[in-house]
């Protein structure tokens, strides 16, 4: 795809964002890795996720979840099938362009939060920018906005070891927040957390579902799938909805 195209269908507001299209759309994908013996950690996988879905997978150890993951996420690439993300079909895609429309499109949450000890609360968000064509001018303004959708104004120049456990992924869900993600993918997100931290976390999804964003999570844990609208259960590389 020419540059120019690219940059066109990334800003916001076009085609690909439009109401009504899905964020996910996922056409017999097949992940085929070729380890002795090859393992097919994706059989024939179609899903379509739409925009405000907040939607969980379940499965247990082994059966392909993190897989899919990293195929929504573009952090791997399906062995045959289709992703169109956003509107866009992203398996034919250069990495340098995947690498862009991850980056401008998809947030990412995970189990352990990754937040650099040294530097405050707000300086881990705004290092989810350096690698955007985001200009630095406006960039703490933006990683202030994101912090105050998670309900973190007042931890903003705590280094992350002062936090809670449930702070913290906080302050990481604002880090995926701020380029204005089209899709937040969580790994596990409350893997790590006692049972008031997820329940905090879980009531930040419910806002941010209610705002408009679009969540999949991938969970063990009942309490997590239950409070998603819609849930897929993923056994040996086979997606059943529930
Ligand atoms: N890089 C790889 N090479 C070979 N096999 C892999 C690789 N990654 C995952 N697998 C296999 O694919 C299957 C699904 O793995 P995974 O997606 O990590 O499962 P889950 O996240 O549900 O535990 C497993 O059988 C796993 O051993
Ligand atoms: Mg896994």
């Amino acid at each position: 795809m020419p540059d120019e195209l690219l940059t066109r269908s990334g800003a916001a507001g076009d085609t690909g964002q439009e109401a009504g299209r899905p964020v996910i759309e996922l056409a017999d994908v097949c992940r085929d890795f070729p380890s002795q013996p090859p393992v097919r950690a994706l059989a024939h996988v179609s899903l379509q996720v739409g925009r405000g879905d907040y939607l969980a997978i379940v499965g247990p150890s082994g059966s392909g979840k993190s897989t899919l993951l990293n195929v929504l996420g573009l952090l791997d690439r399906p062995t045959s099938g289709h992703y169109r993300l956003d509107g866009t079909e992203t398996t034919t895609l250069r990495e340098k362009h995947r690498t862009r429309l991850r980056g401008e499109r998809i947030g990412f949450v995970f189990q352990s939060f990754h937040l650099l000890p040294h530097r405050s609360v707000v300086e881990n968000v705004m290092l989810a920018e350096i690698y955007t064509a985001q200009p630095r001018a406006g960039r703490r303004g933006r990683a202030l906005a994101a912090l105050e959708r998670v309900g973190l104004t007042h931890r903003v120049d705590f280094p992350p070891g002062r936090l809670s456990g449930g702070e913290r992924q906080r302050a990481a869900i604002a880090r995926a927040l701020l380029g204005g993600p089209s899709l937040l993918l969580c790994d596990e997100p409350t893997g790590n957390l006692d049972s008031r931290n997820t329940e905090a976390v879980l009531g930040l999804f419910d806002e941010l579902r209610a705002q408009g964003m679009t969540i999949v999570v991938i969970t063990h844990e009942q309490e997590v799938s239950e409070r998603a609208g819609r849930r897929v259960r993923i056994t040996d590389g086979t997606l059943l909805e529930e």
